[in-house]
């Protein structure tokens, strides 16, 4: 077994206990996605790029309770990784989160390409059916999932740092557009972006 395949074991077997958002899918997504990026980005260690795609939600303080990314540093450790290559796929990993790092960007080529490729997820049609999963999961009604999408999910197309992340997100991020002047239409109501524009 390689260890990109270890590490899809291991990425399902942490989140087999997930449904919606956090399953083992999106791991394998945020992983596709990645290699699809980096496959037009010279000079990324394509090693780092995987395992820290596979596993940048293994230490997730949402899901885990986990410190100093411990369920990563095992599974390396495990797997003969050594310390110079661990660090990086930490370091890609940790620069992942907008949150975590208050808004600044990945310092390296291999976390750019990771937070593009989580980004992805979160957009699209696959965006539109997790904020809806997230929002039935957590008991909110439909329309806190579709203010999500003017929170966050319509800025991310913006956000991305490399130039075929920028171009598959504004292909998702037209869909969501359609999606959301399609539910507009059905439903009667105005989106709230409308409003804030004919205020101004
Ligand atoms: P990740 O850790 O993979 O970056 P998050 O934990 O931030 O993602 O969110 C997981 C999924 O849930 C994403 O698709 C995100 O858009 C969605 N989500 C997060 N917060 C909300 C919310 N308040 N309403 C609807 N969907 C949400
Ligand atoms: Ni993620």
């Amino acid at each position: 077994m390689t260890v990109i395949e270890a590490a899809m074991d291991y990425a399902k077997r942490l989140f087999s206990g997930n449904a919606g958002g956090h399953d083992f899918d999106h791991s394998m997504r945020v992983y596709k996605n990645a290699m699809d990026i980096a496959q037009s980005v010279p000079g990324c260690d394509l090693e780092v790029v995987a395992l820290a795609a596979l596993l940048h939600d293994a230490d997730d303080h949402k899901l885990f309770a986990t410190e100093n990314n411990a369920h990563l540093r095992a599974f390396l450790k495990e797997r003969g990784i050594g310390p110079e290559k661990t660090e990086r796929i930490c370091r890609a990993v940790n620069s992942v989160s907008f949150s975590q790092n208050r808004g600044r960007r990945p310092d390296t080529v291999e976390g750019k390409i990771v937070q593009d490729a989580d980004r992805l997820d979160a957009i699209g049609a696959i965006g539109i059916a997790r904020a809806f999963a997230y929002g039935g999961e957590h008991g909110r009604p439909m329309e806190a999932s579709v203010q999500h999408f003017y929170d966050k999910l319509l800025l991310l197309k913006d956000e991305m740092n490399t130039e075929p992340g920028r171009r598959l997100a504004g292909e998702r991020h037209a869909f969501m557009e359609a999606f959301l002047r399609e539910y507009y239409e059905e439903t009667g109501e105005t989106p709230p972006a409308a409003n804030e524009k004919k205020e101004r």
